[in-house]
């Protein structure tokens, strides 16, 4: 990423040819991100599968470059499914899983990917289909929630997906009297947490619906533990511990404001005292990724014998399935916009700097990602100047709250009309997951970038095949 952002004439001639906003992805990270997470299943000596949860990005790229790897892919609708089958993976590596319409239920089992069923009702619904239209038996994965440590304390929060895991018998005798439509091969959750501990006891509760399914006689061969295993955003953390202090102190009133309106993201000042909580993505993360998983798996099980959950997956011979998304896109792609407009209002002295995007082409605050863009001058001008410079940046709606961030955002020099800010890391959910034609305005185009050798290369993001001349696998 840094190297192509050093690259500003190709940077430019790609948004005068494709137009503002720009997304542009880098195919051959996802492979290495994959690779990573490859070997904490080595380390741990598990066998499974990191299938990638596909919502997390639209391209075709990505997922073409993906599906000439050994990796899977976790599809979340109709239209995912299709693309993925249409990309390569066959249905062996292919896991359908969220809410499903019929459509997209009739496709998977016709197909012969694995299902993760939420519960009792999607097994009938998926048993009548097999047996409506002559299919063969579904792998299923049933999805369960709503885990419990043994002592007073829970750790799980609710969710709206899954069955709760103290309803298990009864998914289990639904599996039963499927058992000529589906095979469940293992049992799956995803909980929606940063934490560790949470996610420890999922598994270890899905460890012992393991057993009880084993008692009834099933064959479970898999254990799924979702996604969630986040990026970090920041390489240094005292820039994030800085930025979270200012902004206290900004709310308090002890320091000029460091947002538009002096929002607080959360925060708030009530007659001298900080109240509420800081609602952010944590920009700088110690563990995340495949190094989050490694966490996980050490972490040890206290209701069977306080071993570690990779030596207990082990000793069963469990596969490992693992779906990350935003993880699998870390560092994987960002986002061109172009100034169009600089002015100064009021007295605070910020700039007010209008792009050609809109803050859904641009998603990182949609998901409480702070982060600072990279200014790209126009040909001929500066990077640096006599900065920090305070700005305002919004985005080419008619809508006041049309904010790309509500931050107050410093760059190196006064932005001019023409130069570009470069968004970095907008991969995960960031680029595509909030997209909208709001006003007419297309959605940000998207274009595959490869190294080849010194140089850049690029094509349309539907344009990109591993056998792309030079672009990833050959
Ligand atoms: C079932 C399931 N698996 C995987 C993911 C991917 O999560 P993340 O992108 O945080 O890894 C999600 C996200 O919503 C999900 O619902």
């Amino acid at each position: 990423m840094r190297s192509f952002l050093a690259d500003a004439a190709t940077l430019h001639s790609l948004t005068g040819a494709l137009g503002s906003p720009l997304h542009v992805v880098v195919p051959d990270q996802i492979a290495e991100n994959v690779e990573r997470f490859r070997s904490v299943y080595r380390a741990h000596h598990l066998a499974g599968q990191v299938f990638y949860a596909h919502k997390a990005n639209r391209s075709s790229a990505l997922l073409r470059r993906l599906a000439a790897t050994d990796a899977g892919v976790d599809v979340a609708s109709l239209e995912e499914l299709q693309h993925a089958l249409g990309a390569g993976f066959s249905p062996d590596r292919i896991m359908a899983t969220g809410p499903k319409n019929p459509e997209f239920l009739w496709l998977a089992a016709r197909a012969g990917v694995t299902v993760g069923v939420d519960g009792t009702a999607e097994l009938d619904q998926l048993a009548t289909l097999v047996s409506k239209y002559g299919l063969g038996r579904v792998r299923v994965l049933p999805r369960l929630s709503g885990f419990e440590t043994t002592g007073v304390r829970v750790l799980s929060r609710r969710s709206r997906f899954g069955t709760p895991v103290r309803e298990a018998e009864l998914l289990l005798e639904a599996v039963e009297r499927h058992g000529d439509a589906v095979d469940a091969t293992g049992v799956a959750f995803h909980v929606d947490t940063m934490s560790v501990a949470e996610k420890a006891v999922a598994l270890e509760g899905c460890l012992a619906v393991l057993e009880a399914c084993r008692s009834r006689g099933l064959r479970p061969r898999a254990v799924d533990v979702g996604g969630g295993f986040g990026v970090s955003y920041l390489a240094e953390r005292e820039q994030w511990e800085t930025y979270t202090s200012e902004l206290t102190a900004a709310v308090m009133g002890r320091r000029p404001p460091l947002t538009w309106g002096g929002h607080g993201y959360g925060l708030r000042e009530e007659s001298g005292t900080l109240r509420g909580s800081l609602g952010l993505y944590p920009a700088f993360r110690s563990v995340a990724g495949a190094a989050y998983l490694d966490e996980l798996l050490a972490q040890p099980a206290p209701s069977l014998g306080g071993r570690p959950l990779a030596a207990l997956l082990l000793e069963h011979l469990y596969d490992l399935y693992t779906e990350p998304g935003r993880a699998l896109l870390d560092q994987c792609g960002l986002t061109l916009a172009k100034v169009l407009e600089v002015r100064t209002q009021g007295t605070d002295g910020a700039l007010l700097v209008r792009l050609a995007a809109k803050a859904d082409d641009i998603a990182l605050e949609d998901h409480g990602v702070l982060m600072d863009p990279v200014l790209i001058p126009r040909s001929g001008a500066a990077a640096d100047g006599d900065g920090p410079v305070a700005v305002h940046l919004f985005g080419s709606l008619c809508l006041e709250t049309d904010l790309i961030t509500r931050r107050t955002v410093f760059l190196p020099r006064r932005p001019a009309p023409g130069d570009l800010l470069a968004f970095a890391n907008t991969a995960g959910y960031a680029m595509d997951f909030h997209a909208t034609r709001a006003q007419q305005q297309p959605a940000a185009r998207k274009v595959a970038a490869w190294q080849d050798g010194d140089a850049w290369r690029w094509c349309l993001d539907d344009q990109f095949w591993p056998i792309t001349p030079s672009g990833g696998a050959q």
